[in-house]
């Protein structure tokens, strides 16, 4: 395919956001030619009524599955709430399963990574985000499971740290393989 686009969300809002940063690293080692666009209006969205949604759905809803039915594939880059996925990105997953059945993401390929601050990286989250978009419609890369503790960063940049950086690329590179 000529030069795929891959949409990309993160689950934490705040300016400072390491989440952030990583998808950041994503887009700057991403293979020639594959571009990466971040749907950044998470926070705009309503929380999820069936009763609104339909044709007069909300504008930032309709600019969600928008920027969903343009990409090619979807790379979600967050952290570990609670043990679980933020509600901010359970509540994109819910606008983007439906309709039911033919939400824009359907059988396309998504892959999640992340990083959160406990030893494990936050790999419940990663591991639920996985599982609910798995029941939401996209094709979920399973073998794709970076989940990095935030320690490792020492308070700088994600892209200061090569291994870093190449996990992320390998990452982008297994999602990038699955576009059809
Ligand atoms: C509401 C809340 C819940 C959190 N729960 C977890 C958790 O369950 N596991 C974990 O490893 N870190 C948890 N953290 C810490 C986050 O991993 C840390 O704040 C991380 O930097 C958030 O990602 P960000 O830098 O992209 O905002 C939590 C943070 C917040 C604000």
């Amino acid at each position: 395919m000529a030069d795929p686009t891959i949409m990309v969300l993160v689950g934490s809002l705040r300016a400072a956001s390491t989440n952030r940063q990583l998808a950041a690293v994503a887009a700057e080692t991403a293979p020639a030619g594959v571009s990466l666009r971040l749907f950044d209006r998470l926070g705009e969205l309503p929380f999820y009524n069936e009763d609104d949604d339909g044709d007069a759905v909300a504008e930032p809803v309709r600019a969600l599955r928008s920027a969903a039915a343009e990409a090619d594939a979807a790379l979600v880059v967050t952290p570990e709430y609670n043990g679980s996925i933020p509600g901010v990105l359970k509540n994109a997953i819910d606008w983007l399963s439906r309709p039911f059945g033919d939400g824009a993401l359907k059988g396309k390929p998504l892959a999640v990574i992340g990083t959160s601050m406990g030893r494990y990286g936050g790999v419940w989250g990663t591991d639920e985000t996985r599982k609910s978009f798995g029941v939401a419609g996209p094709r979920v890369i399973e073998d794709v499971t970076l989940s990095i503790p935030g320690t490792v960063f020492e308070g700088r940049h994600p892209r200061e740290n090569a291994d870093v950086v190449q996990q992320v690329r390998d990452a982008v590179g297994t999602l990038v393989a699955e576009i059809g």
